[in-house]
């Protein structure tokens, strides 16, 4: 049997939670009882401390926050690294696609329970949608939630900056992938993703597409690969089966626009605001014009020295931005004319 003096220590270890103490303390027990010749039980013993580690360090590692890494040398001059604390409460959002972004939560919460299974959680996600309406947003609330980096990768700035050499770049990038477990946002995809029938298409561009392919078939990394863009239409179908799911993003109705009104005038908006009038002034708006409209509305007030938001001052920010986005939007259709 072990000795007094081992068993008050081990006693002792498990009342000061000292886990490693503990799993020493009762591994010498074990060599202890071998050494009496009670070989089975020593054996026994031993199996029930490398269980009882073992479950310890998968806890441990779905529980852990991965310490932020900043990326060195060439990388940093291809990913840009962070830490959001965006909870998916602060995001207004259809019940289909809040559904799946929950999906994808529990599985990644799971993951070792899954790989147990020989199963692995989806990760590879295209989100599509119109500018301003939570694409970006939601790859910082997936990291927020599951307490992952985010690494955030511009394609174009990474083509027009080393053109000819973007494939090796992006292989940089993909090794990041598999040693740091994180959420990696291919945001503006369309800079790679056009289609490869298109005139603009030959050489570069399309040597950097289909590595991008392969890269992301090969990957079988514990990271989410995210890629985000605002134009579906030009995107390749070879690119859509390379993703788990494609997230799709529209802008807001009256009824989600009248509680992003709510949310973000908050402690300004009084009873006597007509929120559904304002959302009727808002359509057209994006989640991000509203949003701005809001705060202009805000600093307006406290400005004036006022406590509450008047319908007046509301409207007119929103007529404002949407003044502003007609004009952006009749701009870039004359570019386009152009052509
Ligand atoms: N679905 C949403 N719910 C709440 N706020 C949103 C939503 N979408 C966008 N916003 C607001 O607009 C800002 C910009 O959105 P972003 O995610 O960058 O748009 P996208 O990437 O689709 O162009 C966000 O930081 C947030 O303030
Ligand atoms: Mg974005």
């Amino acid at each position: 049997m072990a000795t007094s003096a081992q068993l008050k220590a081990l006693v002792k270890s498990f009342a000061d939670g000292d886990d490693d103490r503990f799993y020493t303390y009762a591994l010498q027990i074990s060599a202890h009882e071998a050494r009496l010749g009670h070989g089975k039980l020593a054996q026994e013993l031993r199996a029930i401390i490398d269980a009882a580690r073992q479950k310890k360090e998968k806890i441990a590692f779905s529980q852990k926050t991965i310490p932020i890494a900043q990326p060195k040398g060439e990388l940093a001059n291809l990913l840009t690294a962070s830490y959001p604390d965006v909870r998916f409460t602060e995001m207004i959002l259809p019940a289909s696609v809040s559904g799946r972004l929950n999906r994808i939560i529990k599985e990644q919460r799971q993951i070792e329970a899954l790989q147990s299974h020989g199963l692995s959680p989806r990760r590879k996600f295209l989100l599509l949608g119109p500018p301003g309406t939570g694409k970006t947003m939601t790859a910082s609330a997936l990291a927020g939630e599951l307490r992952l980096p985010l690494f955030v990768i511009r394609l174009d700035g990474i083509i027009t900056k080393f053109m000819g050499e973007t494939s090796a770049k992006l292989r940089l990038v993909f090794d990041a992938i598999n040693q740091h477990r994180g959420i990696y946002l291919f945001d503006e995809f369309d800079s790679i993703g056009t289609t490869r029938s298109s005139i603009n298409n030959v050489g570069e561009v399309r040597r950097i597409l289909n590595s991008f392919l392969q890269f992301i078939d090969q990957d079988e990394s514990n990271s989410m690969i995210l890629a985000a863009t605002n134009h579906p239409a030009i995107l390749d179908y070879a690119l859509f089966r390379r993703f788990d799911d494609v997230i799709e993003y529209s802008l807001p109705d009256g009824d989600e626009r009248a509680k992003l009104l709510e949310i973000k005038l908050g402690g300004f908006c009084t009873p006597g605001l007509d929120i559904k009038k304002l959302a009727g002034e808002s359509v057209g708006l994006s989640y991000a014009e509203i949003s701005r409209a809001c705060e202009d509305s805000l600093k307006e007030t406290i400005i004036n020295n006022r406590e509450q938001v008047t319908q007046e001052i509301a409207s007119q920010m929103l007529a404002e931005r949407k003044r502003y986005h007609d004009k952006i939007f009749n701009n870039s259709q004359q570019i386009g004319d152009r052509k």
